[in-house]
């Protein structure tokens, strides 16, 4: 955890007040609160500072506290208390908060901290030579079950794995993070089992990944704060990179199997969908009397095995057999984005297939799920 104080005096602007729009809806926010209880507008308020700053200043906490009729050193308290209030200048286009608690950890956090290293700035709080990104380490930012996760701005991009990441990072620092869905960045909808449901099988979903849900508000996607509070950034209309992902068809996979890959294959928005007709496509085989549990790899949920069941993928030995561009065609039509590489399917099937669990268990030190 990082210390949190002010910036230095260097970086502090002389004054602070909101803008017309902002001021008049500051006076609307705390007028939602009873008759003695405005204080409860310090946190909004900062945060809207925030937002039209790109930091909260020294000069933006006083006119808060002033606002509120509040000691300088109680809202100084709220701002310096928050990791969600940045204390000095950050990067103009993203400031990444990588969570460092156990789970993330756990999970590989350390190796997100060093991409930040290597991408943005060997420091915390440091801007990269552009100005346009920075990072810092925070606390749990309560999407344990997503780990590892980093928030940017006000969204989260869970399930990371160093590869995925990094490209965020250079979508981001491209001026382009809007396109990037938000949350799980795997197949999972929200905090649901991986690779689909393993209970209730019979019903179907009730919700849609954020991933792949409908246009997001302009509003609603992720802005970092400074670049929100300008006017030409806001726009949706005109400014390409605050289009919601489904807005940008161009980027988008397609569902028609006929139709020829996007250019832009494993983007942020995701990896094109490989035609059916592909040479690299699996070779599929007729339903054998008792097919295999293709469950037991990690990463298969039911929702894959069916669609693997699709493709005419039965049996371990298959995907055991599978060559790189198979493996390639299979994790594009998937939108794994290197998933099968990464949870090594190959392996995992030749476990299975040469002895079922026990040999799973001899060659992985523990169950397949
Ligand atoms: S430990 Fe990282 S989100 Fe909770």
């Amino acid at each position: 955890m990082s210390v949190r104080r002010l910036a230095e005096d260097q970086f502090q602007p002389g004054a602070f007040s909101f803008s017309e729009e902002n001021s008049a809806w500051a006076d609307r926010t705390i007028k939602k609160y009873p008759e003695g209880r405005q204080q409860s507008a310090v946190i909004p308020l900062l945060m809207r500072a925030q937002e039209q700053e790109g930091w909260v200043t020294k000069a933006a906490i006083e006119k808060v506290a002033d606002m509120l009729d509040m000691a300088y050193i109680r809202v100084l308290e709220v701002a310096t208390f928050y990791t969600q209030f940045q204390l000095g200048p950050v990067g103009t286009r993203a400031h990444v908060q990588v969570c460092g608690t156990t789970p993330c950890m756990l999970r590989g956090a350390e190796d997100l901290i060093k991409v930040c290293k290597s991408k943005i700035h060997a420091q915390p709080f440091h801007r990269n030579a552009e100005g346009t990104l920075s990072w810092e380490e925070v606390e749990c930012l309560g999407a344990c079950v997503n780990a590892p996760m980093v928030m940017i701005g006000k969204d989260t991009y869970e399930d990371l794995s160093v590869e995925r990441f990094e490209e965020i990072v250079d979508v981001f620092a491209a001026g382009k993070g809007a396109e990037i869905p938000v949350g799980p960045q795997i197949e999972r909808i929200y905090s649901a089992p991986e690779g689909g449901l393993t209970s209730l099988t019979e019903e179907a979903p009730k919700t849609r990944s954020r991933a792949a849900s409908k246009p997001v508000a302009a509003e609603a996607v992720s802005v970092p704060p400074s670049e929100a509070a300008r006017p030409k950034s806001t726009d949706a209309e005109t400014n390409p990179a605050l289009k919601s992902p489904a807005d940008n068809k161009t980027a988008l996979p397609s569902d028609d199997p006929k139709a020829k890959p996007a250019k832009a294959a494993n983007t942020a928005v995701g990896q094109a969908k490989p035609s059916l007709t592909d040479k690299n496509r699996p070779a599929g085989i007729e339903k054998p009397s008792t097919p295999d549990d293709l469950k037991m790899i990690s990463g298969v949920g039911p929702k894959i095995e069916a669609t693997l069941n699709e493709l005419g993928i039965f049996t371990f030995a298959q995907i055991a057999g599978w060559k790189k561009a198979e493996r390639e065609w299979a994790d594009a039509y998937l939108n794994f984005r290197g998933r099968i590489e990464r949870d090594d399917w190959v392996k995992q099937a030749k476990a299975l297939a040469k002895g079922g669990e026990a040999e799973y268990i001899k060659v992985f030190g523990k169950k397949p799920r």
